[in-house]
This record gives C-alpha cells, structure tokens and sequence, in this order.
C-alpha cells in the first residue's frame, strides 16, 4: 500500500518536473534549433511561397467588371451556409453611394473522406454563383496565411483597377455602407493605406499551452510590429503587391494578421488607426443597440441568425 502510494506520488513528481522544463525550454528535449526540419512548415510556419495554383477562378470579377471595392472572404470547402449566408445579406449589396461593391470567397482543397464530393459540390454551387476562388493547397486553419498570401496573389494578378480590398472573415457583419463612405472621405489615404482593429502592442505569446504559441527561436521580439486585427481589414491596392514582395523575406507563421504586419514593418509601412473606434467591433460581450449598428463597420457575431439580424436591423438604424 505504502509502496503504491509512494509511487504514485513519484511519477506525478517526475510528470511535473518534467512539464516545467517544456514550460521554460520548449525546445528542450527537440534536435535542436535551426535545423533544415525547422526552416519549412512545421508547427510555426505555413508552406509559403509554394508553387500553388488556382483551379477555381472563373469569376468576372476584376475581369469584365472594375469594382471600386472587393470583399474577399476566406472560409472552408464546407462553409456554404455561411456564403449564403452573407450573399443574402451584406454580399448583395453591390451598388453603394454610387460605388460598385463585389464579394468573393477563397478556400483551398477540401480533405478528409468526403474531399471527392466537396469538390464536386464546390464546382455546382460556383457555376450558380461565380464567386468562388480555389487554390490548390489544403485548406485548414493553420493554412490562413497561404490563403492570405494566395488572395494577395490573385488580386495582383487580376485587379489592377479597383481601389480598395477588404478581407472579411465569414462571422463578421459587414456595414457596407459605413466602409464605403469611410473609402470615399477625402482624409482617407489612396496609398500605403491599411486599416482596421489595430493591434498596436501585441505581444508575441510564449505560453506553449496559447493557439498562438511562438517560440523565441522562431521570433525573439517581445512584441508584434502593429497589425490590423484579421476578423476584418482593409487596404489600398497598392499594398499586396509590396507585401508580397516583403513576404520572400519574413518567414511565413501561420498567424496570417502578424505576419501582414511583418511585411509591412518590412517595407517600412505602419497600419492606420480607424478614425472612430465605434468601427471595428471584436467580441462586444452584449447586443449591438441601434446606435452601435448605425455607426459599426465591421463586428464579431455568434451565429448565423445573429449576423442576419444585425444587418437588417443595420440599414434602417439611426443613433
Ligand atoms: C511548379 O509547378 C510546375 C507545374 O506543375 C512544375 O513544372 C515546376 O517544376 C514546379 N516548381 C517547383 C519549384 O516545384
Ligand atoms: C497546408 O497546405 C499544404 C499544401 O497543400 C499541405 O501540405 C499541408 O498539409 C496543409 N496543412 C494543414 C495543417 O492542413
């Protein structure tokens, strides 16, 4: 009995131990720094340049049409009750103050089991919709930055005209109208411009039990160059065409809104912060009222029926 106990306590005590070495030292343990293993993708940085593809592009989109704005959303091959979603809301607005507004959504591969299907799927709902984007990675979370840099990379390639882009997760309520009159404020700049909920301080997080767990040897600064935060941002189309020639110098980690404010840092470039801090809204913690709704760009929602709601009750709202 006394034996059991002791033994138990013991192993308990070598587990602690043992968890407070890989809680001082993550690399403790691992075949050391900076060896090949560490530089390509792995647990901190995504397969970025790669040499992927688009397979779904066939939108008009920047092609036979020049919006003055383009809302590029990312979301997963199995998202379609989010894309109808927003296409029935904030995505059918396409004429705003006069202004041409066009929404697009990008994904990668769908895997797992069922991958055959979601394609096919995928290949239906965009012969309706002509508004789907495909590159030929896999899509998954730890992927965000590849579809970040693979967005900037379509639009370089096709929209030479338009002049703003906005990256808008899927969750989000979108107050087009607010965004557009902001775009068309003559104080708002043409170039070099990017803004949204601007992180000016972030702290790089060592804690390896944190989703944005970054190791020193991977980033020794304490603090992130400032960066818009990824829910929602917006830049002038200057802009991915010199982040993507930043990008071959900062290695690519998979947290895709930091490594945007990498690339600008690099280029000697700083986001700009919105001009009212009633704009950009994360994790409000309450109900939007009818002012907030009337002055919001964009904001976090929890479901589906809460963003729907939101936009209706968004273009009739007053403060
Ligand atoms: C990139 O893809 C093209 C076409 O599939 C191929 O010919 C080329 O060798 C690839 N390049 C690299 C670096 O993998
Ligand atoms: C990210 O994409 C690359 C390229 O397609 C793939 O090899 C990798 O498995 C993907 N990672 C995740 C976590 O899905």
């Amino acid at each position: 009995m006394e034996r059991r106990r002791f033994a138990h306590v013991f192993i308990c005590l070598v587990g602690a131990v043992l968890m407070l070495l890989l809680y001082l030292d993550p690399d403790w343990g691992s075949e050391g720094r900076d060896t090949p293993a560490r530089q390509g993708p792995g647990p901190y940085y995504v397969a970025y340049p790669g040499n992927y593809t688009f397979i779904m592009d066939d939108t008009p989109t920047c092609k036979t049409t020049t919006p003055f704005l383009l809302l590029v959303v990312p979301v997963a091959p199995g998202g379609v009750a989010a894309r109808d979603t927003i296409r029935r809301t904030w995505g059918s607005e396409k004429l705003v103050l006069g202004q041409r507004v066009e929404t697009l959504f990008i994904l990668g591969l769908p895997s797992g089991a069922d991958a055959k299907q979601q394609q096919e799927e995928l290949q239906q709902e965009n012969l309706q919709h002509q508004d789907l984007i495909q590159s030929d990675f896999t899509d998954g979370y730890h992927n965000l930055t590849i579809k970040t840099m693979m967005t900037l990379e379509w639009l370089v390639a096709h929209c030479d005209k338009l002049s703003y882009i906005m990256k808008i997760d899927a969750d989000m309520l979108l107050h087009v109208q607010n965004l557009v009159k902001l775009l068309l404020d003559p104080s708002t700049a043409k170039q070099n411009y990017m803004t949204g909920l601007v992180w000016w301080h972030s702290p790089v997080l060592r804690n390896p039990f944190n989703k944005f767990y970054m190791p020193r040897y991977v980033i020794a600064e304490p603090e992130y160059p400032p960066y818009p935060l990824g829910m929602a941002y917006v830049m002038s189309l200057d802009l991915p065409a010199k982040i993507l020639e930043a990008a071959p110098h900062i290695k690519p980690i998979f947290i895709e809104d930091a490594y945007l404010g990498m690339c600008l840092q690099h280029r000697g470039l700083s986001p700009t912060e919105a001009p009212d801090s009633t704009m950009f809204v994360v994790d409000p913690g309450h109900p939007l009222s009818d002012c907030s709704l009337s002055r919001v760009i964009a904001a976090t929602t929890t479901s589906i029926s809460q963003m729907t709601g939101y936009w209706e009750r968004s273009m009739g709202a007053t403060c």
